[in-house]
């Protein structure tokens, strides 16, 4: 903990939840909730839910969910201690500085210093811009159709030709010259002494989701002989500030735009051109290749991601890449047709905004370009090759886990290929047969609480438990007999659970608090929905009662069949397991009531 736990504790209590997400999100109150349009996804039907009793929000949608601070680190990007500092500000409690461990102040000092270094160098390059010497790179960024406006916007700059000047002007502001070689913004040669990275190169500051500077991508200007031995763009190295995987250009205007989709697209410029032509929800990586935790990032915001790469060989290769990733991470994925232009900022420079928008209507679907790209390796005037073909199609049809979507893309793949229904369907059936059907993708780790990530029968009990103890802790009294925190699954739910029942112990619920013992943002989000699991809609109190009772059996069977299982020849372990399942019998004999 950075902050002792009473301290953040009482920076909650006095933050009320939603006085504090009503200054970001427009909610009304429905029932004893507020409910509003989610701010972590696009949709059009408020399903975000914020709840003064228990002092938490829920999307039902996305599965975004935590506490008060949780809603700020996922809002403002802002990491747990951030979050502290400004509600601590906002309710005036004062945090005391020393209780940072030395390891974690160091840390954070280090990210503020960082920050402000990209800060000052952002004014800089901004600043060069518009003075003399960067008269070339101003007509050059002009020469590449942005406007004033655009490039004000986007906060772009110019490095000059000077070798050290802006590690001098660093320098004359006060920062060490190591911490600006960590920024990665100089370098350090035995011979020449530090000089800056970045020299004649236009430069675009690349922001977090709170328009952080967090690093800068340069372009040499033109592209003459000259400038032909030097890479086209370089880029800031990864630093503490700056995790090119989990950030994307451009997404924090786009995630703003209230689009169900997201245009994603290789270039600094393909994203500066798409929003000038009025596309602001358009994004692009970050000089590297697409990955699962952009992907994840994405899913916040849109369902379903339109792939505008370029439209050569390497971007072919790319989108196919980006294909398999957005699927895993359970994201729509279409591709966008650019010829006959190489890029989204050509086809926009050439064709126009309407033409574009044109283009995304026809995206193709993921799985179609897929088929169409492998269709090129096959003659199909060939009855050979064409039979291949389709057994490849075939194949490709059993990577789909559902029957329904499985079906449905064969009827549109005999469609289009004008092959019989009931021959590929016969063809799909046997290559399931050997194979075996995809199981459901297991979706990584991601942001948000997962709706869709699958999850054990087990885990799905202890979630529906522990949010229903938290909302009727009259429970408890019926359940401790026969239950504690080691019958849940190890990690995140022992822990919650454990603290939970402390609290019921002591006579204090407080599901909100329980998430900020966990420091990462991952386990807070994790733990939010664990208090946040909904059955569906159970009527009667009589279907209640029976729900509560299959489900705190079903907890206490798999705890007891998991101490089983693992059973050796250990002493301890063998009276537990007894314990347990004397526990269970007189479990499965009494019927827990409602209050
Ligand atoms: P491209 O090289 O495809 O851009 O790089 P382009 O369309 O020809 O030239 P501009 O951008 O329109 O002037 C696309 C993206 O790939 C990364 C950069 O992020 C760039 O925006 N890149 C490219 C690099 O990181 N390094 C390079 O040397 C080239
Ligand atoms: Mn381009």
């Amino acid at each position: 903990m950075y902050y002792p736990d009473h301290l953040i504790e009482e920076v909650r209590t006095k933050n009320d939840i939603v006085d504090v997400i009503s200054g970001y999100v427009r909610i009304a109150k429905k029932g004893s909730s507020h409910f509003g349009l989610c701010p972590f996804h696009n949709e059009k039907s408020p399903s975000f839910s914020v709840s003064g009793n228990r002092q938490m929000y829920y999307c039902f949608g996305c599965g975004a969910g935590g506490n008060v601070f949780t809603f700020i680190m996922e809002y403002e990007n802002f990491s747990f201690p951030e979050a502290v500092k400004l509600l601590a500000e906002k309710a005036g409690v004062t945090l005391p500085e020393v209780e940072y461990s030395e390891e974690v102040r160091k840390k954070e000092n280090k990210r503020a210093k960082l920050l402000e270094i990209n800060k000052e160098a952002a004014k800089y390059f901004y600043y060069q811009l518009r003075s003399e010497r960067g008269r070339n790179a101003h007509e050059y960024l002009q020469k590449r159709s942005l406007t004033t406006e655009t490039i004000q916007t986007f906060g772009l700059g110019y490095a000059n030709k000077n070798s050290d000047d802006l590690v001098r002007y660093l320098k004359n502001k006060g920062y060490d010259e190591a911490l600006i070689i960590e920024a990665g913004l100089a370098s350090f040669h035995e011979k020449y002494g530090t000089s800056d990275k970045f020299w004649n190169r236009v430069m675009f500051p690349i922001q977090d989701l709170n328009h952080r500077v967090i690093g800068f991508g340069g372009r040499v200007m033109g592209e003459s002989e000259e400038t032909k031995s030097i890479p086209k763009y370089l880029n800031s190295p990864e630093t503490l500030v700056f995790d090119k995987s989990r950030n994307l250009y451009g997404l924090n205007f786009a995630r703003t735009s209230r689009k169900n989709h997201v245009i994603l697209c290789e270039g600094y410029l393909d994203v500066i051109a798409l929003h000038q032509a009025g596309f602001t929800q358009a994004v692009a990586s970050l000089g590297t290749a697409f990955t699962a935790g952009q992907a994840n990032l994405l899913r916040r915001y849109a369902e379903e991601v339109i792939l505008a790469y370029d439209s050569d060989e390497a971007g072919r290769k790319a989108i196919l890449r980006a294909i398999t990733i957005l699927k895993e991470c359970g994201l729509t994925g279409r591709v966008l047709d650019l010829s006959p232009y190489k890029d989204p900022d050509d086809f926009v420079n050439n064709l126009g905004a309407l033409e574009f928008e044109k283009r995304i209507s026809e995206a193709q679907n993921s799985f179609f370009y897929e088929l169409s790209v492998m269709e090129n390796g096959f003659n199909l005037n060939d009855p050979e090759q064409k039979t291949r073909f389709h057994r490849e199609i075939a194949k490709k049809l059993c990577t789909f886990s559902e029957d329904v979507e499985r079906d449905n893309y064969l009827e549109a793949v005999c469609e289009k290929y004008h092959i019989g229904f009931e021959n590929l369907r016969k063809l799909v059936l046997s290559y399931a047969a050997q194979t075996g059907l995809a199981v459901p993708i297991t979706r990584p780790k991601s942001g948000t609480a997962d709706k869709f990530a699958p999850e054990s029968h087990a885990m799905k009990a202890e979630r529906l438990l522990l949010t229903w103890l938290s909302e009727e802790p009259a429970l408890y009294a019926q359940i401790n007999k026969y239950l504690t925190a080691a019958d849940f699954s190890a990690g995140l739910y022992q822990k919650a659970a454990a603290k939970l029942f402390a609290d019921f112990e002591k006579n204090e619920v407080n599901p909100a608090a329980i998430i900020s013992l966990f420091i990462d943002e991952e386990e807070q989000r994790e733990v939010a929905s664990i208090f946040n699991t909904r059955l569906g809609t159970l009527e009667s109190k009589a279907e209640r009662e029976k729900a509560i009772n299959d489900i705190v059996r079903t907890v206490k069977k798999n705890s007891h069949d998991k101490i089983t299982k693992s059973l050796g020849n250990d002493v301890n372990a063998i009276s537990q397991a007894l314990e347990g399942r004397r526990a269970l019998d007189e479990l499965l004999k009494t019927n827990i009531k409602l209050p």
